[in-house]
């Protein structure tokens, strides 16, 4: 069992790692600004923390007794970070800059970090590898990549240990239904899916068609977040046990293309849904899938959503 601070708790991806945590026996904290976090998915068993990771006293504060952090606390929209780059400095670089000096201060040695396949650009090789060159086009995958290295550094200057988990394209919620805040705006193919079939929108606009894929459209790496909160629980133990810093890949390791997706999505909701071709997004790579293989080697993890078509309906399931 081990005191874990779960810095963006209230998020997305966080309340699920909590859950995660917390059914492995851990005693968390949740630390969260809620601004995006949402109030409705903090577990009542958790103690809270409303605070601001920009604020160095307030989160040295929470630091203090916890063995191991869990940080997800991020901007996370890549067509911001290109025009407010500041926001993205401040929260993602500053913030975290912040976290790793309340470590050292508290002697909290070990770190899971939310980081983004984002970090690797527009790679060269369709299957990524951790080993593939590391080279962000957007400031969102810049940010994620340099606290890669600033962790590095407090490896080497001051013994902190760290996992950088490398996620694909996050999808899906928690199948029990215990996770109840949905994503406010969302920005990604899948949730937009979602509103098109609710009539909150009117299309899905497939952006490009032309792409060299099976059907055109380009092809991602959608990964269940059931799946990737075990990773993190998994990434703690052995940090804890003894296993020295690394960055990691989350994914299936198989892709489906946005066409896939939305038949996908009609068979799982039982309807059409309307969709028109669009030109292409600037900065979308055709195809983009990881190799998991070191994930599953080094963690014993393995995804269990998701690895063809019929696992995508099973992953929309969860959304309903
Ligand atoms: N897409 C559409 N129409 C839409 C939205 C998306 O066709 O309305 C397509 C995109 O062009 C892309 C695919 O659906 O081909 C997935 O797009 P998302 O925006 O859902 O996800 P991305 O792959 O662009 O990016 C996601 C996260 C990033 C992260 C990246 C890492 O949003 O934060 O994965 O792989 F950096």
């Amino acid at each position: 069992m081990a005191k874990v601070l779960v810095v963006g708790g209230a998020g997305y991806i966080g309340s699920h790692v909590v859950k995660e945590l917390m059914r492995s026996g851990h005693e968390v904290t949740v630390f969260d600004n809620l601004s995006t976090g949402q109030e409705i998915n903090l577990f009542q068993e958790n103690r809270f923390i409303r605070g601001d990771i920009r604020n160095q006293e307030e989160i040295a504060a929470a630091m203090r007794g916890q063995d191991a952090v869990v940080h997800l606390a991020a901007k996370k929209a890549v067509g911001e970070s290109m025009e407010n780059p500041m926001k993205y400095s401040d929260n993602n670089i500053n913030g975290s800059l912040n976290i790793l000096n309340a470590m050292v201060e508290a002697g909290t040695k070990y770190i899971v970090f939310s980081s983004s396949a984002a970090v690797y650009g527009m790679p060269e090789k369709e299957e990524v590898d951790e080993d593939c060159p590391i080279a962000p086009i957007n400031y969102y995958g810049f940010t994620k990549a340099e606290i890669e290295k600033f962790m590095g550094w407090y490896d080497r200057l001051k013994g902190l240990k760290y996992v950088a988990l490398r996620y694909f394209n996050a999808v899906g919620y928690d199948a029990d239904g215990d996770i109840r805040g949905r994503e406010v705006n969302p920005q990604n193919l899948l949730p937009i899916i979602m509103e098109v079939a609710e009539g909150k929108r009117d299309k899905l606009k497939i952006f490009g068609s032309d792409y060299p894929t099976r059907d055109g459209t380009c092809i991602r790496d959608y990964i269940h977040v059931s799946d990737l909160a075990t990773a993190h629980v998994l990434a703690i133990e052995k940090l804890m046990s003894g296993m020295p810093s690394q960055a990691l890949n989350l994914g299936t390791g198989s892709g489906t293309s946005v066409k896939e997706m939305l038949t996908a999505a009609e068979q799982a909701l039982g309807k059409k849904i309307p969709a028109e071709y669009a030109p292409r997004r600037p900065g979308d790579p055709a195809v983009l899938i990881a190799s998991a293989a070191k994930a599953r080697e080094l963690l014993g993890w393995e995804a269990t959503y998701g690895k063809d078509e019929r696992g995508m309906v099973s992953i929309i399931r969860t959304m309903l």
